[in-house]
């Protein structure tokens, strides 16, 4: 047995301590608990220090790099195009990178996008795409390669082997409080973003009740974290804040958020939606260094994007021609009183759309693809006595009850002067 070079628990009481951890004691650190040396519970003690006490710049850097290192890392230089990608913190309705890959695609930069399912009330893009009959999430290196190179963009899971010790730390983390850290959170995200090998990446942080971060300071702070690591590691990185107090669209839930979308690539869809993914489009290939090249919005107006999409889609065994799931039963919300939409929150839709089966409470859990939300009124707009405000999906009835218990909580009917005032939909960007 090789001697070790720290004790775990030194380490532990150091940040517990509020000292900086070096750069050889980081790395150690990290690999010592992939080679099973620390404890899970060692690394649940460590992870909580971080949590409460912080790490620095160098600190952040280096324990994403540690992450990078515990596993492969992929590089598409022989694709003889430029790539980029985005990362969304999540969100309520957030669908955006089903229009946005092949969009991106269609305008001349290859987009590599590992993805995830989701957990609680944010979708995750592999379950919304697995909506799609016969579309396969998991690709061999090979494939992802193929399909990449044939059609411009590929969006798959990500294989076990890609940063490793972020998986299993990610899991832990996820069962012992220790999330809501913005250096372990920026590690995670970035370690599995610059392991993927892509050349660009945009941010897409998510603020308000609907998403991770519930203030504009906190998505400032984990965006400029994201971005300095992004950066460092050679990866030209940028970020828009973007809002989440109101859901995204019109829907929320698997097979209607695949429905949004390819209303999108038709040249339709909800405007927030479209001006979201028009603006992320443009940041992507402008941090590619392909800005100019075809505008994004010409993309989608001439049918561009939707024929990568189509590509795309089949290249990974997807079958358009058959129709999306649709959920066994509906319930339709009518307006009780005449006036306008002064509230529609981001986190009522979304607990709701995940109460009635379109999320998962545990990792094994499987989502019902039909299920789900449809607002049919926006946030401020007039609404009639009597006029239908939301269908509620769900293959099993019995759901329909504590969904709306949620949703209830979530909209409310009032004056024009009582319309609650909401985020705008770009909020800032971070360079
Ligand atoms: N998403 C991740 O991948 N990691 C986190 O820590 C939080 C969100």
């Amino acid at each position: 047995m090789t001697a070790e070079l720290f004790a775990a628990v030194d380490l532990i009481a150091a940040k517990r301590d509020k000292h900086e951890l070096t750069d050889a004691q980081i790395d150690w650190f990290v690999d010592a608990y992939v080679r099973n040396v620390i404890a899970e519970e060692q690394m649940s003690a460590m992870a909580m220090a971080i949590l409460l006490n912080g790490m620095n710049r160098r600190e952040i850097v280096r324990w994403t790099k540690a992450y990078i290192d515990s596993g492969e890392t992929m590089n598409w230089s022989t694709l003889g195009r430029p790539t980029a990608d985005k990362h969304s913190t999540g969100g309520v309705g957030d669908k955006i990178t089903l229009p946005l890959a092949p969009l991106v695609a269609a305008c001349g930069v290859s987009v590599p996008q590992l993805s995830g399912r989701g957990l609680g009330h944010t979708g995750g893009t592999l379950d919304k795409l697995e909506a799609i009959k016969g579309w396969r999430a998991s690709l061999s290196n090979t494939e992802m390669f193929e399909v990449l190179k044939s059609t411009g963009a590929v969006i798959c899971a990500a294989s076990q082997t890609l940063a490793p010790a972020d998986r299993r730390i990610y899991a832990l983390r996820d069962v012992t409080g220790t999330v809501e850290s913005i250096p372990l959170i920026s590690a995670s995200i970035m370690s599995k973003k610059i392991a993927e090998g892509t050349g660009a990446l945009v941010l897409d942080v998510k603020v308000g009740s609907g998403a991770f971060m519930k203030t504009v300071e906190q998505a400032r702070e984990l965006a400029t974290t994201m971005v300095g690591i992004g950066n460092d590691a050679g990866v030209t990185t940028r970020a828009l804040l973007t809002a989440m107090d109101v859901p995204l669209g019109r829907t929320a839930g698997n097979a209607l958020e695949v429905q949004e979308s390819i209303d999108v690539l038709a040249g339709g869809g909800p405007a927030d939606v479209v001006e979201l993914t028009v603006t992320l489009a443009r940041e992507m290939l402008e941090a590619s260094g392909a800005g100019g090249l075809k505008d994004p919005a010409q993309a989608l107006a001439d049918g561009s994007a939707m024929d990568v999409w189509r590509a795309m889609i089949t290249a990974q065994g997807g079958d358009l021609s058959v129709a999306l799931p649709m959920a066994k039963e509906t319930h339709n919300v009518v307006a009780d009183a005449s006036g306008y939409l002064t509230k529609l929150d981001a986190l009522s839709v979304g607990m709701a759309s995940w109460r009635l089966g379109a999320g998962r409470a545990r990792k094994e859990d499987s989502v019902q693809f039909g299920a789900g939300i449809e607002w049919h009124v926006g946030h401020g707009e007039k609404v009639e006595k009597g006029q239908e405000l939301f269908t509620l999906h769900t293959d099993e009835p019995a759901r329909f009850e504590s969904a709306l218990e949620v949703l209830t909580q979530g909209y409310e009917i009032g004056s024009e002067s009582e319309i609650s005032q909401r985020l705008p939909l770009i909020i800032d960007r971070i360079v």
